[in-house]
């Protein structure tokens, strides 16, 4: 076989014409170059006559992003780099961060505060918004938030003021501090701006509920149940008991993740009604009604009372019963009803049998300021809707685990001042990647699975942006 490298040579010392010859693959070679010319211009050209820029795309847009996917400049108002971001991702400095996406152009949509994580974060180089949020990177990936966009900041925190509120030195679930709530307060902290502080209250070195209730959840939930009032309509031969549950007073909201507040009508009145004096059960027992209201209601049913009983209005009855001090014991009779009960009202007597009552449930207000609940000498609970406003729970994604597994002390509970909640070793039970110790679960651990990164305490709502209103 002769060299083909030489056949050249040979033809042309041999004066054979073989270079007039076509050579199929130098045609096949031409043909291919020529095609991959046209095509992509066709195709951008195409692309410019019809707006179509899909062709660029890597990878669609994220699904909440589709209705603007086609109309690359809403994200995109600087040309395109990929080479520079790219350089970027290998970390070549000047690239970093380099964008052809602004945080003002996501903004043009999405509310400008969207940004505010805390006020008092220190500028770190995070590289904005793009940081968190990919593109381009199918339909989930736009909230799976990454945990190393929180712990850049969490396993160092550094604020503005140069104290933190907050624990520093979070890298992962495994280093997470123990919840404020179950902490044993320092010196030092937690300070001010903590949410504990709007829930619990520090006595002798511990947190309790500052709820203001008077509550009692061992007695409640005795194994033989509790004792329903004589005339209740269950209650046939006089001395039945029932015994609650969790449900009788804790549903969750429709959402499923946060309880229910108790609330007095639904969760207590069948058994505790507002037992007072029979002048105020004209018209059935006290409704348990604002102090705002419950002056007016007063007063009516005062009026009520004397009305169908003139006997007690007119001659005056005991001088100490009607009149508001003793000092005066020859005032005169009461005109009419009215005047009867505007005397008791101001006389103080009314409001202290009512007092009485509430006081099963509330506390005595210590140092009452003027306003209608200090007529009552009552402090006006505050139990929270949240206990742990700094994190998201959803108790429909637990329902497979017993209530007391998370809030062990129920049971033995006597005072609605303890805290109820359970430590996050609990959590982490379950919450625990395999390679930790004492799991053998596998739940979720990253930092969004139970936090939100946006300043939702703000009370803002910028899940809808400004496009869409
Ligand atoms: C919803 C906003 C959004 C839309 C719409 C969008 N992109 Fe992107 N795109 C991004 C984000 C965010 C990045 C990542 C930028 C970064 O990491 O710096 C990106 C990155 C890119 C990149 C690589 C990096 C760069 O900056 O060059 C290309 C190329 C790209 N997009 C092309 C397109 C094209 C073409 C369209 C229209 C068909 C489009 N994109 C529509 C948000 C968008
Ligand atoms: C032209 C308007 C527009 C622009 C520009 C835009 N978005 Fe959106 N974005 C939307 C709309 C509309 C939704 C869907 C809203 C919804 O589902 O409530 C959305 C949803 C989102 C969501 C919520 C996803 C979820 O899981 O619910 C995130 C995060 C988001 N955008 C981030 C960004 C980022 C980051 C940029 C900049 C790269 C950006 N957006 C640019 C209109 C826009
Ligand atoms: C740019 C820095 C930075 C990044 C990134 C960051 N944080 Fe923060 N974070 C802060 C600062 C600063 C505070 C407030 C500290 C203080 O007040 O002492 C804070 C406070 C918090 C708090 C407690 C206060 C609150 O608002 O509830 C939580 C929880 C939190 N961050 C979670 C996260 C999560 C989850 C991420 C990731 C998605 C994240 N952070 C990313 C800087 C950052
Ligand atoms: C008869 C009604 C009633 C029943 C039954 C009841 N609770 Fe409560 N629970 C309350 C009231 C009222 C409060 C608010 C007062 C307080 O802060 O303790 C409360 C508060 C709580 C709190 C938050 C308080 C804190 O300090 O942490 C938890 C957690 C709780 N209950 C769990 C339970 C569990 C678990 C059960 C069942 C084993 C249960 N409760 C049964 C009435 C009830
Ligand atoms: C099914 C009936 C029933 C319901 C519902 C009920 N209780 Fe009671 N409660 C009782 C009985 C019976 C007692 C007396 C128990 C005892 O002394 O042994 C009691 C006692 C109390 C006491 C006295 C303190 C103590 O240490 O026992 C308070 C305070 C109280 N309940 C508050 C509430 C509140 C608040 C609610 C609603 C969230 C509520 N109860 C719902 C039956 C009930
Ligand atoms: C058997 C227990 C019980 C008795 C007795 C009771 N309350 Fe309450 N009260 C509650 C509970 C539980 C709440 C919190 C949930 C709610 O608002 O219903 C509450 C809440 C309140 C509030 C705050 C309402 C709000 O919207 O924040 C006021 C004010 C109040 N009660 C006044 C009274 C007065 C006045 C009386 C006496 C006439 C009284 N209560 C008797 C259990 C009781
Ligand atoms: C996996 C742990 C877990 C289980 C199981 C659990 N809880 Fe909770 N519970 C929590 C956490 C965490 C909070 C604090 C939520 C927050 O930040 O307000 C909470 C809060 C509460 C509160 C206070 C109101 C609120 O929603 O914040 C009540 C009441 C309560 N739980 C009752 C129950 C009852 C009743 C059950 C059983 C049906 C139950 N929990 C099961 C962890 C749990
Ligand atoms: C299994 C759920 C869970 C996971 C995962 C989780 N946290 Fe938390 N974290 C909580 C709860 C609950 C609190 C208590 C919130 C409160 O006290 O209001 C908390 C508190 C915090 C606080 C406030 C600490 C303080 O000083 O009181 C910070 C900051 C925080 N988490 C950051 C993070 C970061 C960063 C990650 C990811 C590495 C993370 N968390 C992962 C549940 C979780
Ligand atoms: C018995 C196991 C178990 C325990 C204990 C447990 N979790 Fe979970 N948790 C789960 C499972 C299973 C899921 C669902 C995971 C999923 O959907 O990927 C979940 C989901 C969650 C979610 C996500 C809810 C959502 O809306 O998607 C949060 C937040 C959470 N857990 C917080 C906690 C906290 C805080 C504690 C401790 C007080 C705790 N968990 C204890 C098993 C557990
Ligand atoms: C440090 C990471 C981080 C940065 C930077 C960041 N986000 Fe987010 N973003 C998150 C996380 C985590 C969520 C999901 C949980 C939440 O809502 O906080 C989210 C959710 C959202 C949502 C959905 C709304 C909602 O409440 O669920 C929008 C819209 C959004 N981000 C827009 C932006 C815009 C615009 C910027 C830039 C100005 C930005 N984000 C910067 C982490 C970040």
């Amino acid at each position: 076989m002769p060299d083909s490298r030489k056949i050249r040579s040979i033809s042309r010392r041999l004066n054979i014409e073989l270079d007039h010859l076509s050579n199929p693959i130098r045609q096949r070679r031409f043909r291919w170059g020529v095609w991959c010319t046209v095509v992509p211009i066709v195709l951008i050209a195409l692309a410019a006559v019809t707006g179509k820029w899909t062709i660029y795309w890597a990878r669609p847009v994220a699904s909440q992003h589709h209705s603007i996917g086609n109309d690359c400049g809403q994200c995109h108002s600087k040309h395109l780099q990929p080479i520079v971001a790219l350089a970027g991702r290998f970390g070549l400095p000047g690239a970093a961060h380099a964008s052809s996406v602004t945080d003002q152009d996501c903004q043009n949509c999405h509310r400008e505060d969207t940004f505010d994580h805390n006020p008092v974060m220190v500028d770190h180089a995070i590289g904005g918004c793009v940081a968190c949020h990919n593109e381009h990177r199918g339909q989930d990936a736009l909230s799976l938030v990454a945990d190393g966009n929180c712990t850049l900041c969490h396993g160092d925190l550094k604020t503005t003021d140069e104290s933190s509120t907050f624990h520093s030195g979070i890298t992962s679930l495994d280093t997470h501090p123990e919840f404020a709530l179950l902490q044993t307060p320092t010196e030092s902290g937690p300070a001010k701006g903590h949410a504990v502080h709007s829930v619990a209250e520090l006595d002798q070195g511990t947190w309790r509920d500052k709820s203001q209730l008077y509550f009692n959840h061992e007695t409640h939930l005795s194994d033989d149940g509790v004792l329903l009032p004589a005339d209740h309509p269950d209650n046939g031969d006089g001395d039945q008991s029932r015994v609650l549950t969790c449900a009788d007073c804790h549903l969750p909201d429709d959402r499923g993740e946060y309880m229910q507040p108790v609330v007095y009508e639904k969760h207590c009145q069948e058994c505790h009604r507002l037992e007072v004096s029979e002048s105020l059960l004209v018209g059935g027992e006290l409704p348990h009604a604002a102090p705002g209201l419950l002056a007016g209601i007063l007063r009516e049913r005062l009026v009520a009372y004397a009305q169908t009983h003139p006997a007690e209005v007119s001659p005056p009855a005991n001088a100490t019963d009607v009149l508001p001090n003793k000092s005066t014991p020859t005032a005169p009779a009461p005109k009419d009803a009215w005047e009867w009960a505007e005397r008791r009202l101001s006389s103080g007597d009314t409001f202290r049998s009512v007092t009485s009552a509430c006081n099963l449930c509330h506390a005595k207000d210590a140092n009452p300021t003027a306003g209608a609940i200090a007529a009552l000498n009552i402090v006006a609970p505050q139990v929270p809707e949240r206990w742990m406003p700094h994190s998201q729970f959803s108790h429909r994604r637990h329902e497979a685990v017993d209530c007391t597994e998370c809030h062990e002390g129920v049971g033995d509970s006597s005072s609605a001042t303890d805290i109820l909640m359970t430590s996050i070793d609990t959590c982490r039970n379950c919450h625990a990647s395999r390679n930790m110790v004492n799991s053998n679960r596998n739940v979720r651990t990253d930092c969004i699975q139970c936090h939100r990164y946006h300043n939702h305490l703000s009370g803002t709502d910028h899940r809808k942006p400004a496009a869409a209103d």
